[in-house]
């Protein structure tokens, strides 16, 4: 079995290296040349615990990194997709980077081999039955026949990529037709999880049903603390770690999905649930749940601002704690901190400094704000009039303990 894989992102990287772990010749390609520099040192691009080693252990083993699209293409089974799909007009999925990939594979396909063409990108419900295959069709290929098309989406959590991609829970195989099926399946003999085979759009559904649940939950408890801040003298994380031991879902993970904070955030959730929530209005059906959790999404950073804002002036120092999108990442893609410091500095509230232990350069690098960066939280404590927590790193867990100064809890942490 031979694999290429298109994008060596979190999702790309982590599926080739799985892979390629279970001795699988993987064959990555990649367009962003500095990315594959690192990756060819032997290095990971960005955080992510397990992927160093399993870098290590494969890489020019099971592992290669190519410029060389056509033998790659040719020789493969099986080939994964796993480029971005960004925000798109009208907040439906961009899939530019995705239809790049396909025409790359297509413009250098020479051979009569059988090749599966697997997006594992996070499509909306109905891309691969309406777009990806009409197109590929429309370029002379018989889908089922010359060529398979399947959806094979991906669940794995930033900050656990390689145990969440190693040891899946359930893994999703949308696909209708019985060569592909069987190649799919053989890819994935050696996990030991359920594998469901299922319509192409039940599995891009699927994707969308876990995105948007977790999203709704999360926008419920926002909504809850902002009820709870309305009414007065409640003490919202007391509440929450109670309603947490519920017998139904105590010691579950989905319990820190029911937790407020300041909003999601990340490269999936916001995307996603704007995506599946815009394309199923354009076909008519205004989602009404979907609709209010991102509207409740976009209040909750002005609830936090105003917060922020309450009893300082527009020159007091504010010193955030937290830039990536949740602890353990150093992924600052939406990230709630770049929302709320964006409309601080918009209310003129400029005197900014930030420290995050892991996200300063990241978050350098991807949002051009006028604000100070500090090495160390220490040095934020001391000089901050107010200190506000944004991500809910360990290492902020004990503040309340290290200064008297006014702290807001944006994570309700303490
Ligand atoms: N990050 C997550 O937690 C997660 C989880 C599940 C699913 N997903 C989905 O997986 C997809 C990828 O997400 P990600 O976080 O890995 O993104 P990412 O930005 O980390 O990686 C995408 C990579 O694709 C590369 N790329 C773009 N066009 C290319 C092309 N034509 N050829 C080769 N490489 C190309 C980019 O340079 C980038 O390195 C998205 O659709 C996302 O929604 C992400």
């Amino acid at each position: 079995m031979i694999v290429t894989v298109f994008g060596l992102g979190f999702v790309g990287l982590t599926t080739a290296l799985g892979f390629a772990d279970n001795g699988i010749k993987v064959y990555g390609i990649e367009v962003d040349s500095k990315k594959v520099e690192i990756l060819k040192s032997g290095k990971i691009p960005f955080f992510e615990p397990g992927l160093d080693e399993a870098l290590e252990r494969n890489l020019n083993e099971n592992f290669f990194i190519t410029d060389d699209l056509k033998s790659a293409i040719n020789e493969s089974d099986c080939i994964y997709y796993c480029v971005g799909t960004p925000y798109g007009e009208n907040g439906q999925a961009d899939l530019t980077y995705l239809f790049s990939a396909i025409d790359s594979t297509l413009n250098v396909l020479c051979n009569d081999k059988f090749h599966v063409l697997v997006t594992k990108s996070t499509i909306p419900p109905t891309t691969t039955s309406e777009k990806i295959i009409p197109y590929i069709e429309s370029k002379g290929y018989r889908t089922g026949i010359d060529l398979g098309v399947a959806n094979n989406p991906e669940f794995l959590r930033e900050g656990h990529c390689w145990d969440d991609f190693i040891n899946a829970d359930r893994i999703v195989l949308g696909v209708n037709d019985n060569k592909s099926k069987e190649i799919l399946r053989n890819l994935y003999s050696s996990f030991s999880c359920p594998i469901h085979t299922v319509g192409l759009n039940t599995s891009e559904f699927i994707k969308y049903l876990s995105n948007t649940l977790l999203a709704t939950l999360i926008s419920f408890s926002n909504e809850m603390s902002i009820i709870a801040d309305t009414l007065g003298d409640i003490n919202v994380s007391q509440a929450f770690k109670i309603l947490h031991q519920d017998n139904r879902w105590s010691g579950s993970d989905i319990t820190s999905y029911i937790y407020p904070g300041c909003g999601y955030g990340g490269y999936c959730l916001p995307k996603d649930t704007n995506a599946i929530y815009a394309l199923t209005k354009s076909k008519g059906f205004d989602a009404e749940i979907l609709k209010n959790t991102i509207k409740t999404n976009d209040n909750i950073t002005s609830f936090i601002v105003d917060k922020i804002t309450r009893n300082i002036s527009e020159d007091s120092k504010i010193g955030i704690l937290g830039l990536s999108f949740k602890p353990g990442s150093d992924d600052v893609r939406d990230s709630a901190s770049a929302r709320i410091i964006k409309i601080l500095l918009d209310r003129n509230y400029d005197n900014i400094i930030a420290y995050d232990p892991m996200a300063i350069d990241e978050f350098k690098n991807f949002y051009n704000y006028d604000i100070e960066y500090y090495n160390t939280k220490e040095e934020i404590i001391e000089l901050a009039d107010e200190l506000v927590i944004l991500t809910a790193w360990d290492e902020f867990k004990d503040l309340d303990k290290k200064t008297e100064k006014r702290i807001v809890d944006c994570r309700y942490i303490l």
